[in-house]
């Protein structure tokens, strides 16, 4: 930490800092009556509150009169880029279809796939704006966007533009990730490998060389692909220098998140059949484990991930929306710190740090993102809040007094 202001060039004084640092004893890493400056997007002094007398002269200081600090939010895993929505599923699956059966009936993911195919680029674009402005109303700065609804080369890589063109409309940090292997193709049903080596041998690398995503993630699921086919991906993606994710052990166990582990993944998604020896893997690779409490809600899952375990081991836990349409068409990432809390059984802090710290390394930006520190980017939110467990502990209220992005004080 730094209390040298001379060089910041616009300073938050008179706030209360949930820097979630480690290396802050209090809960919350809190830090009472601070100030915090910035220089080129980045944090570059954060002391207390009587340090910015060594402001320079010209320096804009904001008096933040009392008001909360914290790292601008991180939605670590969605799929808001898409066409149409599924709201006849969600009507079946209340009369009692399983997503499950809906999927095998050819709809589920690849009802949206159809759709998806339909739209062009700009339709997307126009399609996925409203559920990105929502999240960014409510605070969040950096999300990750997956493909994975076009399951062609064409329709994948228009996916990836899609989200890389909202990255240039709005004031947000945007990750994309390619997820070809979200489900077999119907085109290559009966040769799934035949996919897989497409992914492989063209996807990956032309993804990769265009600098369209920054990472590969894999369904491994019963009704997606199996180990095997998932180990040749994540061996292309190694090769090609992305970052490496899986959807795993959400309907059934299939020992994907150890594999994902031995990959050295950023992060393993859904994990409600998560056994022991799959979280020894992840605490050994420094994996997160991502939960994703929309989706076990939105499908009425009743196994849960094995937080108590997972806590224990010291295995970071970052929670997101896995905005969705079919397992979770629920743009609030505040609602899913909540979702966290009341039905896995997290603290609000474990909350706060699940869409902050931890989902910053589960986006492999744990060296730049996710908490108030000296060398972060200033992503950060001011609020009028008493006690930051008010941001798990309540959804809808309130707005960010203000959203700052990479030092800019910005609307969504
Ligand atoms: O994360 N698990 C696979 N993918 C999504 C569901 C996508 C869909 O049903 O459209 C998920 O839950
Ligand atoms: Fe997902």
């Amino acid at each position: 930490m730094t209390s040298d202001f001379s060089r910041c060039r616009r300073i938050w004084s008179n706030v209360r800092l949930a820097t979630l640092d480690p290396t802050v004893a209090a809960p919350y890493g809190l830090l009472e009556n601070h100030a915090l400056g910035i220089r080129d997007g980045i944090i570059a002094a954060i002391a207390p509150a009587g340090a910015v007398e060594s402001a320079a002269a010209d320096a804009q200081i904001i008096d933040g009169g009392g008001a909360l600090l914290t790292p601008g939010l991180i939605d670590s895993h969605t799929h808001l880029v898409y066409g149409g929505h599924r709201a006849d599923e969600f009507e079946r699956r209340l009369q009692g279809a399983s997503y499950q059966e809906i999927a095998k009936a050819g709809g589920g993911i690849l009802a949206t796939v159809r759709a998806t195919r339909a739209l062009s680029e700009a339709q997307l674009v126009a399609q996925a704006r409203p559920r990105l402005l929502a999240l960014l109303e409510e605070g969040v700065t950096t999300v990750e966007i997956k493909s994975g609804y076009g399951l062609t080369l064409a329709d994948e890589l228009k996916m990836l533009r899609a989200a890389r063109q909202l990255a240039r409309e709005f004031p947000v940090r945007i990750r994309t990730t390619l997820l070809a292997a979200h489900v077999v193709p119907p085109e290559f049903a009966c040769n799934p490998d035949d996919w897989v080596e497409l992914i492989c041998s063209d996807l990956i690398p032309r993804v990769a060389g265009e600098g369209l995503a920054e990472a590969v993630d894999v369904f491994c699921e019963q009704i997606a692909f199996n180990p095997a086919q998932t180990e040749r991906m994540f061996t292309a993606a190694r090769d090609r220098g992305l970052g490496i994710k899986i959807h795993a052990e959400q309907l059934s166990p299939t020992g994907g998140a150890a594999l994902a582990a031995r990959f050295g993944a950023w992060s393993a998604d859904h994990l409600e059949c998560l056994d022991e020896a799959g979280v020894q893997a992840l605490r050994q690779a420094g994996t997160v484990a991502a939960l994703l409490p929309g989706a076990y809600y939105f499908l009425r899952e009743t196994r849960k991930p094995p937080v108590e375990l997972l806590r224990r081991c010291r295995v970071p836990m970052a929670l997101a929306t896995d905005l969705n349409p079919g397992t979770s068409p629920l743009a609030s990432l505040r609602l899913m710190m909540n979702l966290g809390c009341v039905l896995f059984g997290l603290t609000p802090e474990e909350a706060l740090l699940g869409v902050s710290r931890h989902a910053a390394r589960a986006l492999g930006l744990y060296d730049s993102l996710g908490m108030l520190a000296v060398g972060r980017s200033a992503d950060m939110l001011l609020w009028d809040l008493d006690h930051p467990a008010q941001l798990a502990g309540q959804v809808g209220t309130p707005r960010p007094l203000q959203r700052i992005f990479a030092g800019e004080i910005t609307h969504a």
